[in-house]
């Protein structure tokens, strides 16, 4: 049994999807969370839903692309709660072209949000964590950040960055007792993938031993796991959720 009575949690990205699913999850097993995304409304939404759980919950509008805006979203959960126990770094986009056709801003804005979003919100927790001498970071990449994907060359370049970030900060963590991993999903059915051409949907479906499309329950499943004591001997690993597209 999972049991994170007490601990406080910052899930990125958690108006919807993956991050509102993650969140739901780590509420259950009794944390307290965090709800942060651009999306104030969606946030707002998400906090009360955690509320009727019986768990905290405050909702944050911080843009994590912006240092400034991770500094403020930590600063502001450390007030209300006091501790940062567990950061999910999970809001993401896509801006998919092929590269020929890719301009210099859909490759900046995605490297910007998926990448360096990830890195301020790790650097803005540091302090935290490190002072307590404790915590998890999981960051949400991709199967594309490994296999690759046409059409996805800004996007898979930040997943796969991502990766790389896990591995080195968890090198860098471990003496302080903070464990950093990444969750690597597959074909996973949420807003992000409703408008794939259904050719595509069904190619995918193909390639999936499991022989079906993921649910964002899957991928927190995932992270609750890594959250949880369940863990401690686990850091800089990259854990895929994807039904066996990746082996
Ligand atoms: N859906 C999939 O198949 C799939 C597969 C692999 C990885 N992922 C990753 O999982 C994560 C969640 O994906 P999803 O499918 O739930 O997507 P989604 O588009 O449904 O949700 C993403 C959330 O992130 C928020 N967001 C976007 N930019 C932001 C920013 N700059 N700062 C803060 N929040 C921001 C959005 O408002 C939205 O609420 C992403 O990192 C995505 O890359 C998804």
């Amino acid at each position: 049994m999972i049991n994170l009575q007490g601990k406080t949690a910052i899930v990125t990205g958690s108006a919807r999807g993956i991050g509102a699913e993650i969140a739901v999850k780590l509420a259950q097993a009794g944390c307290n969370i965090v709800i942060s995304d651009i999306d104030e409304q969606g946030a707002r939404q998400m906090a009360e839903k955690i509320k009727s759980l019986g768990r905290d919950s405050l909702a944050i509008k911080a843009d994590v692309s912006q240092m400034a805006q991770a500094d403020g979203l930590i600063k502001q959960t450390v007030e209300k709660f006091g501790r940062v126990d567990i950061l999910v770094n999970n809001a993401g986009i896509t801006r998919d072209n092929l590269l020929m056709r890719m301009s210099e801003a859909e490759w900046d804005s995605v490297i910007t949000v998926n990448l360096k979003g990830t890195f301020n919100c790790i650097k803005s927790v540091t302090r935290t964590m490190m002072k307590a001498r404790s915590g998890k970071i999981i960051n949400i990449s991709s199967v594309v950040g490994v296999m690759g994907n046409a059409g996805q060359a800004n996007y898979s370049a930040s997943k796969a960055g991502v990766i790389g970030l896990t591995k080195s900060v968890a090198k860098e963590f471990g003496s302080r007792h903070i464990q950093v991993n990444a969750v690597a999903p597959g074909y996973i059915q949420t807003e992000m993938t409703k408008d794939l051409p259904e050719e595509a949907k069904k190619q995918f479906v193909t390639l999936i031993p499991l022989q079906r499309p993921g649910q964002a329950e899957d991928v927190a499943n995932a992270v609750l796991f890594l959250a949880s004591d369940l863990s401690d001997y686990i850091t800089g690993q990259v854990l895929h959720v994807d039904g066996g597209m990746v082996m």
